[in-house]
């Protein structure tokens, strides 16, 4: 029973997670767009202070912007800040982190195939991690090289990349992706409430103070505002990665999530400029044909090289020797699977068959062979954790009864 509600805790926090991430990321999205849309004002609006003016319609009514160069004459009595969306993500997600990767570090953490490290050391690793790295990122955005935009973002796509490959090096193909994700939510969340968010209360005391507000933290804010901006496109892939174990598992996963972090940024790029006025077609284009060419690039083109060489040897009897039955397939699949993928599931961790997806019979499996290929003989994500301790032999026969099936 209890994992039952272990897994309406994993939902609760997964769905928070995710609406307070849209809110926070489509605030972000708003406000960028917003200051890079702003347009001179007339001299009536100038003369109020007014350096930027925007209109806009929507809903059903029209939107009148004002951005003030120094700060209203006056704080007004309602001013809304934008705060609980990012700290609401960063909590939310900080508990599913700590719920599925740290409570279920046997199965989302530690890969004793890479390291074996007991719970306890995982769990040290990986808030270690986080906490080095982001103290890395608050150190860099202190330093002059943060002033220079091409170099400061060549320096933060190194060290995520060195991040990536290192924690390739000990923890579970996916939870490398979610530590880079963790981290890099973690750097935005910080520079709400280390940088944006003491800038904002600083303009809004001088202001009250009758003060013109300096605008270096303004300025300050306005940067590292950017530079979540810009991780927003790579964050929220790295959120739903779960979903493509084609990128974790592949054997350089680490780099293709740096391709992908690039490429999210590049893209993002594009917007940005867009909003300025600068219509740049060919990084939105170069964006989009790098995110092909590197699909392409680490397909899984073995599999038809296997193919063949399985075509051209079918006649021959040694192969036919090695055919593997239905009953040694059902054993693989019922020691290996089953525990997880069933009505009713024997192992600790679930209540109900992941993804509702059920291997109870060979008939079951007979009907998903191509889920079970991609998960267990191409992406080898399954079983979850190698829990099961399914051997290289094992995922070969079962290849092998699959390729039979489909001969047949
Ligand atoms: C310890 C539990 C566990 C074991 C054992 C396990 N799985 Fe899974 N499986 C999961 C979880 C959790 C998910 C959902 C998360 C995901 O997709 O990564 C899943 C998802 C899947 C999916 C995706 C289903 C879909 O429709 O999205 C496939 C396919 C799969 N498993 C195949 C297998 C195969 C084949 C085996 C045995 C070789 C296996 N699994 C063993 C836990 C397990």
């Amino acid at each position: 029973m209890e994992h039952y509600f272990f897994e309406v805790a994993h939902l609760v926090l997964r769905y928070f997670h995710v609406v307070a991430g849209i809110a926070w990321i489509g605030a972000s999205f708003y406000f960028v767009w917003l200051d890079n849309n702003l347009q001179e004002p007339p001299q009536w609006k100038k003369d109020k202070g007014i350096r930027g003016d925007l209109w806009a319609i929507h809903g059903g009514g029209f939107y009148e912007v004002a951005k003030y160069q120094n700060g209203p004459e006056k704080v007004p009595s309602t001013l809304h800040w934008f705060k609980w969306e990012a700290y609401t993500t960063w909590i939310t997600g900080t508990l599913l982190l700590s719920l599925l990767y740290y409570v279920g570090a046997e199965a989302y953490l530690i890969d004793v195939s890479k390291a074996e490290l007991s719970q306890p050391v995982a769990i040290a690793s990986s808030i270690a991690f986080i906490t080095l790295g982001y103290g890395l990122y608050r150190a860099l955005c202190k330093s002059p090289l943060v002033k220079n935009g091409l170099a400061f973002t060549f320096t933060i796509i190194l060290l995520i990349a060195l991040f990536a490959w290192g924690l390739d090096k000990v923890f579970t193909d996916r939870a490398v992706y979610i530590h880079i994700g963790a981290l890099i939510g973690t750097c935005m969340a910080g520079n709400v409430y280390h940088i944006i968010m003491p800038s904002q209360r600083y303009m809004v005391g001088e202001v009250e103070a009758g003060r013109i507000p300096e605008p270096t933290p303004g300025l300050n804010a306005k940067q590292v505002s950017v530079h979540n901006n810009y991780a927003t496109l790579p964050i929220i892939f790295i959120m739903i990665s779960n979903h493509a174990s084609f990128t974790f598992s592949h054997e350089f996963g680490w780099l293709i999530l740096v391709a992908l972090f690039v490429i999210g940024m590049w893209i993002r790029h594009f917007f940005n400029l867009k909003h300025q006025g600068v219509y740049k077609p060919q990084v939105l284009v170069s964006g989009i044909a790098a995110f092909f060419i590197l699909m392409l690039a680490v397909a899984p083109w073995h599999l038809l090289e296997t193919k063949k060489t399985q075509a051209n040897s079918s006649t021959n009897t040694t192969q036919l020797q090695s055919l593997v039955s239905n009953d040694q397939a059902w054993q693989i699949i019922d020691r290996h699977c089953t525990e997880c993928h069933s009505e009713s599931p024997r192992s600790k961790m679930f209540s109900a068959a992941p993804n509702g997806f059920v291997l109870d019979s060979l008939g079951d499996a007979r009907k998903v062979m191509g889920l079970i290929h991609s998960r267990a003989i191409v992406t080898k994500d399954m079983p979850l954790g190698n829990l099961t301790k399914m051997s290289d032999q094992e995922r070969a026969q079962l290849a092998q009864w699959l390729a039979q099936q489909n001969k047949e």
